[in-house]
């Protein structure tokens, strides 16, 4: 018996079938985490604090000034907004030279910060590189802009070495090379020697080479950031985005840092007017107001700390993470300790990988009843290991 709902569905699949499509895209589903509202949604890695009152107030302000104008299109060259991003980077990093505008890009979200440099630097007849398990949307980026897509490979232990580094660079000659870090999903922090040695690997076949750094302002201390690397380096990209420790994921504003050459690369591909006024109101707003917003950043690296020491405790296997999330492993079977979370209202990811699960660090009281109910779950697997908890 199936359900009217899933009838439905099915309808929908073999009409969508009988579209002309293009044939790698059939049979494919769409990329996304489960959105369900339950009380501790802790799968997307998201800042769970609340947007501050001020700050929402700033961002309305500047919102609703925005919209005296929206007969007009919006200052295509986000200057404004390039501007403080700029001011913002160099500080975030300590950076002895600070960045220009001119070095700034940005677009709704990195992931489209992604698609616009794989539009003018990968493409049909050329390859892009990266290292799973890493973040799942490499590869989508790679289907759709028809490039081919080579799966490196880290260490077991998820780290990666300058020597392997380089070596895979110059065994695939790859026309683009993504370097996440801290990596999704598994936390994991690069150091410079990694990014520099792909750099000078990539010199043969002028590889374009991205550090994907989503996650970078949860970094550990002592972890140093690529764009200390930028200066003297024009195939080299850092991307950024204000939805993880700004907390504005729902704003969609992604940036990267690199020589100002290769932000007229992406001006060839990027489509007109592609940030909103809307867009740029709210992200100059939440700018202005960079240290309220990221002033929980602290706390989240505390609770982060806290999930890796207490996970260790139950007997997992946590993986040291630079980033606002813990990825885990030693699970007996992932899906039904998923599943149990989810009953206790606790969301947390999947990542495809048996015996792991990856958890964002949320509120103090999030983290904890992520961690009772963890708790709970392995002692009714096994009372051995509650005598252990
Ligand atoms: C490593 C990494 N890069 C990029 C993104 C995309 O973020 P956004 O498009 O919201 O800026 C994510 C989102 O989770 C991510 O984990």
């Amino acid at each position: 018996m199936t359900t009217p709902q899933e009838d439905s569905k099915k309808q929908r699949s073999q009409k969508l079938a009988a579209l002309p499509l293009r044939e790698e895209l059939r049979g494919q589903e769409p990329y996304g985490a489960p959105q369900l509202t339950v009380p501790a949604m802790l799968n997307v890695n998201e800042t769970t604090y609340d947007v501050p009152a001020d700050v929402v107030e700033a961002i309305t302000e500047q919102v609703r000034r925005a919209a005296t104008e929206l007969n007009r299109y919006p200052d295509r060259e986000f200057t404004a907004l390039r501007e403080k991003l700029a001011h913002y980077l160099s500080r975030e990093s300590s950076l002895e030279a600070p960045l220009s505008a001119e070095s700034i890009w940005a677009a709704n979200g990195s992931n489209e910060i992604m698609q616009h440099i794989f539009q003018a630097f990968a493409g049909p007849g050329r390859s892009v590189l990266s290292f799973p398990p890493t973040y799942s949307m490499y590869p989508l980026y790679a289907r759709g802009t028809y490039s081919d897509y080579i799966a490196g490979e880290r260490e077991e232990d998820f780290t990666q070495s300058p020597e392997s580094v380089a070596q895979q660079i110059r065994a695939h000659r790859p026309n683009v090379v993504i370097l996440c870090s801290p990596n999704n999903p598994t936390g994991t922090a690069l150091s410079l020697d990694v990014v520099e040695a792909a750099y000078e690997a990539g010199e043969d076949s002028q590889a374009m080479v991205i550090v994907d750094e989503a996650y970078g302002e949860f970094r550990q201390q002592g972890t140093p950031s690529a764009l200390e690397l930028l200066p003297g380096r024009e195939r080299l990209i850092v991307s950024r985005t204000m939805s993880k420790a700004f907390a504005l994921a729902g704003g969609r504003l992604g940036y990267l840092a690199a020589a100002p050459e290769v932000a007229d690369a992406l001006r060839l591909v990027r489509l007109p007017y592609h940030l909103s006024a809307v867009t740029q109101a709210a992200a100059e707003a939440a700018l202005d107001h960079s240290q309220a917003l990221m002033a929980n950043v602290e706390r989240i690296k505390t609770q982060r700390d806290r999930i890796v020491s207490e996970l260790g405790e139950m007997g997992l296997d946590p993986k040291p993470s630079d980033a606002n999330f813990v990825f885990f492993g030693g699970l007996q079977d992932e899906k039904t300790a998923w599943q149990h979370l989810l009953e206790d209202g606790i969301l947390i990811r999947d990542v495809g990988i048996p015996r792991h699960l990856r958890v964002t660090a949320g509120t103090e009281e999030e983290t904890t009843s992520f961690l009772e109910s963890l708790r709970q779950h392995l002692a009714a697997e096994s009372p051995r290991a509650a005598a252990r908890g």
